[in-house]
This record gives structure tokens, C-alpha cells and sequence, in this order.
């Protein structure tokens, strides 16, 4: 049967080559150090925000849990880099805790079980054919560099450049892929517009404007330092990941509204970085400064760079990371109408006002399933900041599944990624890999062990966090094998593709004899 189907898939061509990804993208499965590690007080490891949050506030997590043993990958790592390898992974995305590697925060002490753990887990990576791809802040900030201001304090940019040498220096010689931080939106407009997050400080429009300059700055330093002291003997690649939620407005006429907030949320970390001119969006700029000046504001609440922050930033990547989950609708708030926060309800700084369409299902609390949306988003990033390679790390569904059959989470995936092929194949968007959020289920920041979105379900009651392929492992790794969409998800090109295309070359044939 195999040799029939592929002798069918040489004489159909192009009609089964368009379901195909192009030569050389790449798959993988991407976790995060609190979500999954655990082990969260061992050997020297200091706390985190997330550990104190958790500890002090668990009323904050839906179901009053913590990190403090998570999936246990501290000690069940190699069957983490097992399941990759199940999986076929080309590559799998991990973050380092920062205060695994470095307790006190700074560079004066350097953990030796830290240092251990990651080396071993990227060896291990490595003798399994699976590049490492490792991500340096997801979001588990020191604690002791937290009651110095954290990501409000101007200085961290140099701190967060001290830890990421240290990394590089320990790992660069066999991590070839970078990502700075991971979704500076989440970490700052989110948390210190809500509290919801660690380190559960409410700033509404302040601490979050902070914390976005701060983290621009952070990431062009430590992309500086790669490229000035690692790059010549490492060549690797380093860039930062955003998450891009996409706007759209609710009628046709309501187009400024969207195209602000598409700056909010995603330029206000890509302008910066990725356009020709650098600096903040500039119309984003105006508004915010305008409106803290009606406040009685002296300075813009959104700190202005100078010229040489500018060019600091300006041009610090290698790629353009992009995660991907959901779509909001905006329109222009009407006159006297109270504007929810943001980024939640609305966009009290821009007068816009955000909500959902009813014809997309509702995952989770914040995933209203649209993956049109990601092809969209994917033409968006091409038009604003030209051709460049972007890398899809994050993209995924919540649920929350009591057996293995998770027939919507398969249907998930194969819709957002015909939407990532028609984007290359159609919109001529330059995508190099797509990255399945998450490999296996694991502590879902505020909402706890609650949301799963593993491709492996975890086994949270068993001492082991035994891990279990779900229907969705199944059909992601058919696709990385057959590198194609067209794939049930035994691993076969379907019958029912085949019979159709069979018959259609047979007409066509008949029809040219
Ligand atoms: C984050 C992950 C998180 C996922 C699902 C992303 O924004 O990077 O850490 O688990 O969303 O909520």
C-alpha cells in the first residue's frame, strides 16, 4: 500500500505537494522552567516571583497551587527529552530558570547544580538529533532582584545582560538559537495592569510602560552581547518573542481602532527592534503622551528613548519570534463611554474598546479559537516590517481533557497550520518553524493545574508525573514525519486524499488521450 500511495504521490505532483511544508522547516515542542520544573527550593536555588507569588497568594491561582513540584523535570528530564525524541522534534524550546543558574540574581555566584542541569539536559538533547532551543526569561524573575524594582528598575537591562553572558558562556557552544525574553505584553501590560501575575503589582499604565522600556533595552543588551562577544566563534541566532494577538475591526469603518491597537500590543515591542526607524510606534507615542499631559502628567507615562537608546535597540535581532492564541474586535469607544483595562477589555490610552465575535468558540478564559487570524497576523508582521524570517514559538489550545482523545486540540492544530502553510505558500511570508505550545501539560501560571494544553497529558496525582501521549501527540508527530498535512493520524496520507487524487489524474489523463 505504501509503494501504491507513493507512486500516486509522484504522479499527482503539485496537487499533493501544496499540503507539503517547504524543505527544511522545522517543528518543535516548547515548555517554560516554572511551569514545569518544580524542584523549586534544591540545592541553592533562590525564589522567584512566581514562587512567592504563588506561596503568598494563593488565592491569585485558581486552585491555590504553585510550581513547587510542577511536572517534577528537575528529575524527569530525560523523560522530557524522551517524549521529544517520540515526538520527532527537530528542535525542543526550553527557558532556564534564572535563579536555578544564578541564586543571588547577579553573576557573583554561579550555581553548580544549575550549571549541571541544563548542560545535561542539552546534551542529551543533542545526542537525540534535537537542537535546543532556550529561552532566557519566562517570566520566573529573581525574587531578590524583584525588591530592587524588578523590571521597573532602569538597571536591569545590564543585570538580565550579566545573567544572559553567563548563559551564553556556559552554553553557546552548543545552543545555536536564543530567545531573550518571552512576551514582554504578558509580563508587563498584563501583570501590572491586573496584578494577576506576579510579582502581582497593580500599576495601570504606569509600572507597565516601565517594564516595556526596560525589557527593550534588556533584550538589545543581551543581543549586543552575543553579537560582540559569541556570535564570531558560535554563529548562532538570538531575537526576542512576542505574543501577537490579532485585532480586527468590528465593522469596516472601525479600521483605526485595530491598527492601534495591533500597535499596543505587538509594536510597541517590534517597532523598536524591527523597523527601519526605531523607536516607539509613532502615532502610539503622540496619543499616550497627549493623554498624560491632559493628566497632569509632566513626562509621557510611556518613557520617551533617546537618540542613542534608539540606535541601541535598533536592528537587535536575527528573527522574528512570534507566538500565536487568539483575536480580539476593537472599535472606537463612544463619546463618555468608560474604557476597560488594558490589555483585557479595552485600551483606555487609545479610546478602544475590545470584544470578541460569537463565531469564535471559546477555549479558555482568554483563547477564542480564530486561525484565520493567524494567517492575517503573519502578512501583518510582513507589512509593517518587510521580509523578515519569522519563527512561530509558541501556538496552542487550553482545555480541559479528561481522556487522551483530544479530537479538538487535533483539530487545533491542523487548521492554524494550513493557515501558516497558505501564508508561505499564498502571501509569500518567509516562516521557518512552528513550535507546538505545550509539550506536555503543565502549572498554567494563574490558572493553575485547572487549563491543560499539552500534547502528553501529565499525571499531577502520581508521584512519577507519569506522562501520557494524547490523540494530538499522535497527529503532531504524523505531520513532523510525513513533513505534510495530508495525514490521519495513524501516520498515513489518507485514503480518502489519495482515492480523490487518484481519480482526478485519471480524468485528466483520459482527457489529454
Ligand atoms: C506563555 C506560556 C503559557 C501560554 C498559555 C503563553 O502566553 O508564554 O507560558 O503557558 O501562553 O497560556
Amino acid at each position: 500500500m505504501k509503494f501504491i500511495q507513493h507512486f500516486f504521490s509522484i504522479l499527482v505532483g503539485t496537487a499533493y505537494c501544496s499540503r507539503k511544508f517547504p524543505p527544511g522547516f522545522k517543528f518543535g515542542a516548547a515548555t517554560a522552567a516554572y511551569q514545569i520544573e518544580g524542584a523549586w527550593n534544591i540545592s541553592d536555588k533562590s525564589e522567584s516571583i512566581w514562587d512567592v507569588f504563588s506561596h503568598e497568594r494563593p488565592g491569585a491561582i485558581v486552585d491555590g497551587s504553585n510550581g513547587d513540584v510542577a511536572c517534577d523535570s528537575y528529575h524527569q528530564w530525560r523523560r522530557d527529552v524522551e517524549i521529544a525524541s517520540e515526538l520527532g522534534l527537530h528542535f525542543y524550546r526550553f527557558s532556564i530558570s534564572w535563579t536555578r543558574l544564578l541564586p543571588n540574581g547577579f553573576t557573583n555566584h554561579v550555581s553548580e547544580d544549575g550549571k549541571r542541569y541544563y548542560s545535561d539536559l542539552i546534551d542529551a538533547l543533542l545526542e537525540k538529533g534535537i537542537q535546543p532551543v532556550v529561552t532566557l526569561y519566562h517570566w520566573d524573575l529573581p525574587q531578590s532582584l524583584q525588591n530592587l524594582g524588578g523590571w521597573t528598575n532602569p538597571l536591569i537591562a545590564d543585570w538580565f545582560g550579566q545573567y544572559t553572558r553567563v548563559a551564553y558562556t556556559l552554553y553557546g557552544d552548543r545552543v545555536k538559537t536564543w530567545i531573550t525574553i518571552n512576551e514582554p505584553v504578558i509580563y508587563c501590560q498584563a501583570s501590572y495592569g491586573s496584578g494577576l501575575h506576579a510579582p502581582g503589582i497593580i500599576s495601570i499604565g504606569l509600572g507597565g510602560y516601565l517594564c516595556s522600556k526596560n525589557s527593550v533595552l534588556a533584550h538589545a543588551k543581551a543581543w549586543r552581547i552575543y553579537d560582540e562577544e559569541f556570535r564570531p566563534k558560535y554563529k548562532g541566532k538570538v531575537s526576542l518573542t512576542n505574543q501577537l494577538t490579532w485585532f480586527e475591526p468590528v465593522t469596516e469603518d472601525e479600521q483605526e481602532s485595530a491598527d492601534l491597537a495591533l500597535q499596543l500590543w505587538t509594536g510597541i515591542y517590534a517597532h523598536p527592534i524591527f523597523s527601519e526607524e526605531g523607536g516607539w510606534p509613532a502615532e502610539l507615542e503622540k496619543r499616550i503622551a497627549e493623554k498624560s499631559r491632559q493628566e497632569g502628567y509632566p513626562v509621557s507615562r510611556l518613557p520617551p528613548f533617546t537618540e542613542e537608546e534608539k540606535e541601541f535597540v535598533r536592528g537587535t535581532y536575527d528573527f522574528f519570534g512570534f507566538n500565536f492564541y487568539t483575536a480580539r474586535t476593537t472599535r472606537k469607544a463612544k463619546a463618555g463611554e468608560e474604557v476597560g483595562p488594558w490589555p483585557f477589555t479595552g485600551a483606555p490610552d487609545l479610546g478602544v474598546v475590545l470584544s470578541v465575535r460569537a463565531d469564535w468558540p471559546r477555549a479558555s478564559d482568554w483563547i477564542f479559537i480564530y486561525p484565520k487570524a493567524l494567517r492575517l497576523q503573519l502578512s501583518w508582521v510582513k507589512q509593517q516590517y518587510g521580509d523578515v524570517d519569522i519563527f512561530i514559538l509558541e501556538n496552542g489550545i487550553a482545555g480541559h481533557d479528561t481522556d487522551l482523545d483530544d479530537q479538538y486540540r487535533v483539530k487545533f492544530y491542523r487548521d492554524h497550520l494550513e493557515q501558516v502553510l497558505l501564508a508561505i505558500q499564498e502571501d509569500d511570508v518567509k516562516v521557518s518553524c512552528y513550535t507546538a505550545w505545550t509539550m506536555i501539560d503543565n502549572f498554567e501560571w494563574s490558572d493553575g493545574y485547572r487549563s491543560k494544553l499539552g500534547l502528553y497529558e501529565v499525571d499531577f496525582e502520581a508521584p512519577a508525573r507519569t506522562r501520557r501521549p494524547r490523540a494530538s501527540a499522535h497527529y503532531y508527530k504524523s505531520v513532523i514525519k510525513s513533513h505534510s498535512l495530508d495525514v490521519d493520524i495513524n501516520n498515513k496520507i489518507t485514503d480518502e486524499l489519495y482515492n480523490f487524487l487518484f481519480i482526478f489524474r485519471v480524468r485528466i489523463l483520459i482527457l489529454k488521450l
